[in-house]
């Protein structure tokens, strides 16, 4: 399947984003911003349009890079400028090192086995790894018709897609890394849990 229209351009990913947040759309970045001090370097892992940057970091001293698979969105970092590379993160390449490594809404798409990814971001962070995911969504509703709207909305194209955390799986896949959880909480009007991992 190749890649859904959320995924085609900005306008469309937010509109679709907004929908699904609500009145929380704001504050799930916002959560994320007030983590990073300034002067710091950020990491953004399946970064999307890049809207953690360009609304929420460009004007603070933050230097930051976005990855992900889809090259309209790092087209768009740049075009913001912020540094972005065009990025498959099922490859077992290294990630840039930078003092905070953020993914947010996308641990999802590397289900059944998202760990690989989490310990290189681990690898590469000096300070924190912060990550926030969804744990209420339309995709694992039990309305099928909302179900339906809520994958297509969200499939990257990668062919990844369908399987989504509750509170309780996401609180489970962390405890593997409890000794370095510094902080976890809901965000976004309970629609994401954040973990802040030390690195
Ligand atoms: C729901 S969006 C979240 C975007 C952004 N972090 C945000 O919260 O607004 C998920 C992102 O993951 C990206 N993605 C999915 N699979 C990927 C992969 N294998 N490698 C890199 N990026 C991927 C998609 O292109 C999309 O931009």
């Amino acid at each position: 399947m190749g890649t859904s229209l959320i995924y085609r351009n900005r306008f469309v990913y937010e509109l679709a984003m907004r929908g699904l947040y609500g009145r929380h759309y704001g504050a799930r970045y916002r959560a994320i911003a007030a983590l990073v001090p300034d002067g710091a370097s950020v990491v953004d892992v399946c970064c999307g349009p890049a809207t953690l940057y360009s609304r929420y970091l460009r004007g603070r001293s933050i230097h930051y890079t976005g990855v992900d698979l889809n090259e309209r969105f790092i087209a768009e970092v740049i075009e913001a400028g912020g540094h972005g590379a065009v990025w498959d993160l099922h490859s077992q390449a290294p990630l840039p090192d930078a003092d905070y490594l953020v993914m947010q809404a996308s641990l999802y798409h590397f289900l059944p086995e998202p760990r690989p990814l989490i310990d290189r971001m681990l690898a590469a962070a000096g300070k924190r790894v912060i990550i926030a995911e969804p744990i209420r969504n339309l995709a694992s509703s039990e309305y099928r018709v909302l179900a339906a709207i809520g994958r297509r909305f969200t499939d990257a194209g990668d062919g990844a897609q369908a399987h989504r955390f509750t509170e309780a799986s996401l609180d489970e896949f962390f405890l593997r890394y409890e000794s370095r959880v510094i902080e976890r909480s809901l965000i976004a009007g309970g629609r994401e849990k954040l973990f802040v991992l030390s690195a």
